[in-house]
């Protein structure tokens, strides 16, 4: 029987009887120390404490506290092994920790912030329109769309939301939003903002529009970004580091770091190996989800995963 938890947030790539698990990538075993950099409803979290056992032990990040406390309550069985720690991934160099033998990250957002309809991430249900994952801080995406310049509109409309036309609707929004004969405020002022303006093509464009106003929000690429910087010195020799991400920009992101990481130094006269890159890649191709799980939970269809892992000695 599913759990009030599993029936909420269904946790991507980790059911093996579907297909590829992120667990045969990143191979946690007794004892490990998990960083958790998304813990979401703590859904990757259970299977990493399962496998760790008693003497592991596992941190879990959150930018966003409710996600946090519910996952919290999920994993209290485990409460001795885990620390969980409300803030943004970006910071995790700030946060003093030593070393882990296994750095997660399950990007974007948990469906628990599709599903509740006060947060803002559906245009479906009325709502203030915020899309912040962390409640505590920052510009809801109300604030953003009133404060943005138009050219800054067209950039986020076209970059995260890949939106084909992008500058006809973020300059269309724009005037709107200046001169007020809309509500913008909450999602359904925006949804038919957005209907008024292109019709029945609304509906295609509506899950772009708020996908990008999210990552903007957020800044989503920013975070990756320091997160990215930051945890090749948190990892330890032979640890694993595996992300799941959403968006092509992410997992684009992604694979050049990991790329960099696992390309070794060459003599530039020889072409000869001068130095052994610190990583090793472990997934060659990009893991993406079966059919069947896409058929159980359509949330996964986009999911890509990319896992490296740190060589013991880099001379
Ligand atoms: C896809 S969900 C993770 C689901 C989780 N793996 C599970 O099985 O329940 C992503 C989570 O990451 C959080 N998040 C997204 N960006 C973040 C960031 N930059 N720092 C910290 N948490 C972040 C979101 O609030 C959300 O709870």
């Amino acid at each position: 029987m599913m759990s009030t938890h599993e029936s909420l947030h269904v946790p991507v790539l980790l059911n093996t009887s579907e297909g590829e698990s992120v667990l045969e990538y990143l191979k946690p075993k007794p004892g490990d120390r998990v960083l958790d950099a998304t813990e979401g409803l703590g859904g990757h979290s259970e299977a990493f404490l399962r496998a760790i056992g008693p003497t592991g032990k596992l941190v879990g990040i959150d930018a966003d506290e409710e996600n946090l406390l519910k996952a919290k309550e999920r994993l209290k069985g485990w409460k001795q092994q885990c620390t969980f720690v409300h803030d943004n991934f970006r910071h995790v160099s700030r946060l003093n920790f030593s070393e882990f033998d296994i750095i997660f990250a399950d990007l974007g957002m948990s469906s628990l912030h599709v599903d509740d309809a006060q947060r803002g991430f559906s245009f479906r249900a009325d709502a203030p329109l915020d899309l912040r994952f962390d409640r505590s801080k920052g510009m809801t995406a109300s604030q953003l769309l009133h404060a943005a310049s138009e050219e800054e509109l067209v950039r986020i409309f076209k970059v995260y939301g890949e939106l084909p036309q992008a500058r006809r609707c973020a300059s269309a929004i724009f005037r709107e939003a200046r001169q007020h004969s809309v509500s913008l405020d909450t999602t359904v002022g925006l949804r038919q903002l957005v209907e008024k303006l292109f019709g029945f093509r609304a509906k295609f464009l509506l899950p772009q529009i708020f996908q990008a106003l999210r990552i903007a929000v957020n800044d989503e690429m920013g975070a990756l970004e320091e997160f990215l910087a930051s945890i090749p010195a948190l990892i330890a020799p032979n640890g694993s580091i595996g992300i799941i991400s959403f968006h092509s920009l992410e997992d684009r992101r992604v694979k050049e770091a990991f790329r960099a990481w696992t390309t070794p130094e060459k003599d530039p006269r020889t072409g000869a190996i001068a130095k052994q890159s610190p990583f090793e890649l472990l997934t060659r191709k990009v893991v993406v989800p079966s059919e069947e799980e896409i058929r159980r939970n359509p949330r996964a269809r986009s999911a890509r995963f990319r896992a490296v892992r740190r060589r013991e000695i880099t001379a």
